[in-house]
Formats: C-alpha cells, structure tokens, sequence
C-alpha cells in the first residue's frame, strides 16, 4: 500500500544534461543565442573572444545589459526557468528558458555566468561543470570560476559574460585525434561573425542598436534583401490578420547578376550561396530565424528563383503557432496562412524569374547575332497557324548534320512531331492555368545541361572553336533561358 497517490519522479542530473546537449546547436546558433540574451537584457555592445590558450580554447562572451542580481542568476541557470506558457515581455527574444543553458552545453562541458546589476557591486558567479555532475550526481551548481585568468573579468557599469570551457563538442575530442588547429579555430570564429551579421542584421543597421564584437572585430550587418540597392524590387508590405495580430510579409526581387559590382554580388549570396538563400526569411522581435527557406509552402529552391527573398515578421505572441524550436532556427507556418503564403511565395518567385531570365535574353539580344528560337510560328495562305521545329536551331540542325545518313528519317520524325502538337488541349490548359505554365527545361536543369554537352561536343568537330560553339548555343532555345547554366558550363569548360 502507498502512503500517498503518486511518486515524486525526480530527473537523474547528469542524464538530463547529457541529452539536452544533442539539440543540435552549431557553434553560431549557440552563440547567437546566447546573444538573444543580451538583446533581452537591453546591452548596447557585445563581445565575443575566442581564445585559442594552447588548445585548452575557452570563449567569452560578454555584454553591457543590466545584468542579474545573484538570485536570479541562480535561477538563470536552473533547466526551465521561465515557462513558454507565459507571454514575454515585447522585446525578450526568450521563450523555452532553457537557451543559455542548452548553447552552452552543446559545446562545452562546463560553463560559467559572470553578472553585475549595479555599478561597483560585486560580479555573482555561477558554474555547471558536467564532469562534476556526472560525479555526485547531483545538480551542484559552483559558485566560482574555473580559471584564475577569467578573474579579470570586470564591468564597467553592469553586464553579464558567459564563459564556456572544457569546449569538447566545439574543438573536438584530443583523445580521438580529432582536435581542432588553432587555424580551424579562428574560422569557427570567421562563420560565427557571418552568422550574427545575418541573424541581427536589422539591430546591426541604422538606427543601430546593438554593436557585436568578435575578437575585437565589429561585425557589420548583412542585409538579405539589398534595400539601398536601387534596382532591388518590393511591392510593399502586406499584414496577414491572425488572431488580432499581423503578420507583415514583404517580398523582394533582388537585382539581377548584371547590377552588382562583383564583390556586391558575392557579399549579397550570403554564407551558404545564392540558391540556399531564397525564400521566406522569417524574424521574430527583429531577430532573424530563418535565412531563407520555401518553408514546406512554396516548393522547391531552383537556380532561377534565387533572387526571391521574402521578409515574414511573426509576433512573439503568436511563438506557439509557428512552432518556434528551442534553437530558434525552424518554424512551421500555421494552416491558415498556408494559402497566403503560397499565393505570395509564387507571384514573388515569377517575379524573380522574370529579371533572371529578361536579363539573360536582354545579354543575348545585345549580341550582334540574333536570338534563335526552337519553334517557329508558320502560316499558310489561308492564314492557318501551325508551328515548326526550327531547322536553323543548332541542336536541330547539327543532328541533321551529323546524321547525314538518317537526315531523312531525323525530318520525318520532325514533321510527325510538328503535325501533331495538341495544340488545343495546350490552349485549354493554359487558359485554366496559365500561372503554372513551364519554361522549358525548368524543372530538368540535369537534362538540360546532358543536352548543352552533347550538342557543344557534336558541333565542336566542325571546327569551330569552344567559344563559338558556345556563343552560338547561348543564343539559341533552349539555352537562352537559362543563361546560370550557360555560363556554369561556360566556366567548368575553362577550368
Ligand atoms: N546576458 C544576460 N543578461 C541578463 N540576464 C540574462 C542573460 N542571459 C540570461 N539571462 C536571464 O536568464 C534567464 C534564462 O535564460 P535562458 O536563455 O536560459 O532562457 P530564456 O532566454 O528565458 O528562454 P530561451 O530558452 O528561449 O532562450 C533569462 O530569462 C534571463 O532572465
Ligand atoms: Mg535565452
């Protein structure tokens, strides 16, 4: 017989720490959290020191906020300390209370708050060491810092700096010889500025409200959407109404390649390149979750709609309905804005292939060579429209070439195409769809190219040089279209 109706089931410390270390937190979220932070608690400046101390590397990461009296340090550090149920102040970038915690130990097996919330008042100090834990067992919380050289850390006025040390899961594991170099190190550093630069981009700009340091370098904002580039294009903002909030959607058609100065164009590609960067770019309170992602609504990310870039601001009180995850890199738009998002993410992507592609045929119209298309309208006397395979095409024309032999049988299968093109059912869909209608080739880059390749190789034996071959090709259907393919074949062929 029990005394009471229930146990009282306490978690075993060390497992609990262990497990929330596989989040899946890269060395950038976590430290942008860990920045998430300091935004909430108002610092004006934050600095970031990777310090590489013979390879028993330590970081520092220190704002200017107003810091944590010791109570609620100790809180701070406790797994939970805030519920997600309770609405956050306008401004918090916190939901779970978890942040500091699950960053932190995702790289580090022991990690340290230092905080001051008064001038000249003593700093509180606070340290999980999950050796230590592992141990006893027990969730000992240290009231001291584990280098004597991070005594020096001091504020001028108030702040708060977390230090992470024992940086297994960061530099890798000595014992299994996969320890980082000091080199890779410093880049650890390099793709940690990149990632804030992006991720507190609109705190970065003017009017700026946030300075971030790294190694003594302030990191400059990186502006997704080029807005002081005149040739980007916005319609504007649209508010979704969502259970009394908006929810602000401005889409962007970034300029095309031929706008940008070099630099400009390999900056505004962004950390992970042109393609991966399309799409909705999701921001909560100003803090950017999502860099650019279709988000389940708006297909696939294709080369010729890589200059879509869509700002989607969600209001933190709506958090629970995009299904914010812990390390605010994923969410998931709610059903009844599905449609919404649809809607925009397409005409925003027509939009951008319409300056990919204008651009590309504009390139080729300014050669002295004109444009050669893959069919050709024809008439008959009594006006009767039919079309045709375009004979002086150079894919058409170098298979009747090379095969002499079968040229006749090559233009029997051609009138037989040509004679029987639906042309009506063609017209049928495309007034019932006329959206949805595709470019050649659109969604078969692989065919396409297999086609460039075996069309250059064929018309190279003529004796034409490669670049004429290519100049040539470039002009002509269905290349023409997609000029990004072109000029990647183009620079594989130089290589
Ligand atoms: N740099 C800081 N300055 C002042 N207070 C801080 C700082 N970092 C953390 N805190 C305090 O510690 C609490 C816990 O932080 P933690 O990141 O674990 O959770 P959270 O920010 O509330 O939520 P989330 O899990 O979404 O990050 C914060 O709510 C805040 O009160
Ligand atoms: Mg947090």
């Amino acid at each position: 017989m029990h005394a009471t109706e229930w146990d009282i089931v306490q978690p075993s410390a060390s497992p609990v720490f262990e497990a929330l270390r596989a989040f899946g937190y890269t060395p950038e979220t976590s430290i942008a959290d860990l920045v998430d932070n300091s935004i909430a608690a108002k610092a004006k400046n934050v600095h970031i020191a990777f310090v590489w101390n013979d390879g028993d590397a330590y970081i520092v990461i220190k704002d200017d906020g107003e810091g944590m009296s010791e109570q609620a340090l100790v809180d701070a550090m406790r797994l939970g300390s805030q519920s997600p149920v309770v609405e956050r102040k306008k401004g918090d970038l916190g939901r779970f209370g978890l942040g500091l915690k699950t960053a932190s130990i995702a790289q580090a097996r022991e990690f340290s708050v230092v905080t001051s919330n008064a001038k000249g008042k003593e700093a509180a100090v606070r340290r999980w060491n999950l050796d230590e834990v592992q141990e006893t067992g027990e969730w000992r919380l240290r009231n001291s810092l584990p280098i004597q050289a991070l005594d020096d850390i001091a504020f001028s006025e108030t702040g708060t700096a977390i230090i992470w040390t024992k940086c297994d899961r960061l530099i890798g594991d000595p014992a299994t010889g996969s320890h980082m170099t000091k080199a890779q190190f410093l880049r650890v550093a390099d793709t940690v500025s990149h990632h804030l630069a992006m991720t507190f981009h609109r705190f970065l700009e003017s009017p700026r409200r946030l300075r971030i340091y790294v190694n003594g370098s302030e990191v400059l904002p990186w502006d997704p959407f080029l807005t002081d580039n005149a040739s980007t294009y916005s319609p504007g903002k649209e508010n979704l109404p969502m259970h009394g909030h908006a929810i602000g959607v401005t889409p962007y058609v970034l300029p095309h390649k031929s706008k940008l100065e070099g630099e400009e164009h390999r900056r505004a590609a962004g950390v992970y390149g042109w393609n991966a960067h399309q799409g909705f770019y999701v921001y909560r309170e100003d803090r950017l979750l999502v860099a650019g992602s279709w988000l389940g609504v708006g297909g696939m990310k294709e080369e010729h709609s890589k200059l879509a870039r869509i700002a989607l601001d969600i209001p933190v009180a709506l958090d629970h309905m995009w299904q914010v995850d812990v390390r605010k890199s994923q969410v998931r738009p709610p059903a009844s804005i599905v449609r919404d998002l649809e809607r925009i993410g397409r005409a925003t992507k027509a939009k951008a292939q319409e300056v990919y592609r204008f651009r590309g045929k504009m390139e080729a119209a300014r050669s002295s060579q004109k444009f050669v298309f893959a069919w050709l309208q024809h008439k008959d006397r009594d006006n009767n429209i039919s079309y045709r395979v375009n004979r002086d095409n150079p894919v058409v024309r170098q298979c009747l070439e090379t095969g002499k032999a079968n040229a006749a049988q090559i233009e029997q299968l051609l009138r037989f195409v040509e004679e029987t093109v639906p042309l009506t059912q063609i017209a049928v869909h495309l007034a019932s769809s006329l959206e949805s209608s595709q470019q050649p080739f659109e969604e078969d880059t692989k065919g396409l190219r297999e086609l460039l390749q075996f069309s250059f190789d064929r018309m190279l034996t003529s004796g034409a040089t490669g670049e004429q071959v290519l100049d040539v090709l470039a002009r002509a259907e269905p290349f023409s279209l997609h000029p990004g393919i072109v000029a990647a074949f183009q620079e594989s062929m130089n290589s």
